[in-house]
């Protein structure tokens, strides 16, 4: 066993797991964040994607040990940190991803957030290259992408109260309606 001392979402967390374990493991089995999610379990698909120190990496391949004296956060530590910030609901990454119905079952989600999070913290106003960039390490096997894109744009466009992209989902309905 081995004692991990971290900040984990804004809070001090002194717990202990196998020498052998992953981040993933850490987070998820010890101490119950089941917002990461285990996909491939090597590397392959991001579902698993946590922020150490504001950059996304792959906690299925990240050693826990490798977080003791860091900031690790996960999909439950976004909220909270806005709040913090003194924004009210949800990241608005969160909020965008809702409102372009950026999603379907779900399980990709929370590593496409925490990349396109810090993505937005390093650089607010990137280009769709970028944004694809940004989130080509995680593997969505329902949406498509064209939302999970247009959702990081509307954020970019809600943070700088310009007009945000219609949602691929509106322009369908209207397309239907035609
Ligand atoms: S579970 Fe980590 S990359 Fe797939
Ligand atoms: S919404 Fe199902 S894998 Fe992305």
């Amino acid at each position: 066993m081995r004692l991990i001392r971290f900040r984990l979402n804004g809070d001090d967390v002194h717990t202990s797991c196998p020498s052998h374990w992953t981040l993933l493991e850490l987070v998820r089995y010890q101490l119950k964040l089941t917002g990461t999610k285990q996909g491939c379990d090597k590397g392959d698909c991001g579902a698993c994607t946590v922020l150490l120190n504001g950059k996304p990496v792959l906690s299925c391949l990240c050693l826990a040990a490798n977080a003791a004296d860091q900031e690790v956060t996960t999909i439950e530590g976004l909220r909270p940190a806005h709040l913090k910030a003194g924004g009210t609901g949800s990241d608005p990454i969160q909020e965008a991803f809702d409102a372009c119905g950026a999603l379907q079952c779900g399980f990709c989600q929370p590593g496409m957030m925490l990349s396109a999070r810090a993505l937005l913290n390093a650089n607010p106003n990137p280009n769709r290259e970028e944004i694809q960039e940004a989130l080509s390490g995680n593997l969505c096997r329902c949406t498509g992408y064209t939302q999970i894109v247009q959702a990081v744009e509307t954020a970019i466009a809600n943070a700088a109260g310009t007009k945000a992209p219609v949602p691929a989902w509106q322009t369908d309905l209207d397309g239907e309606k035609n």
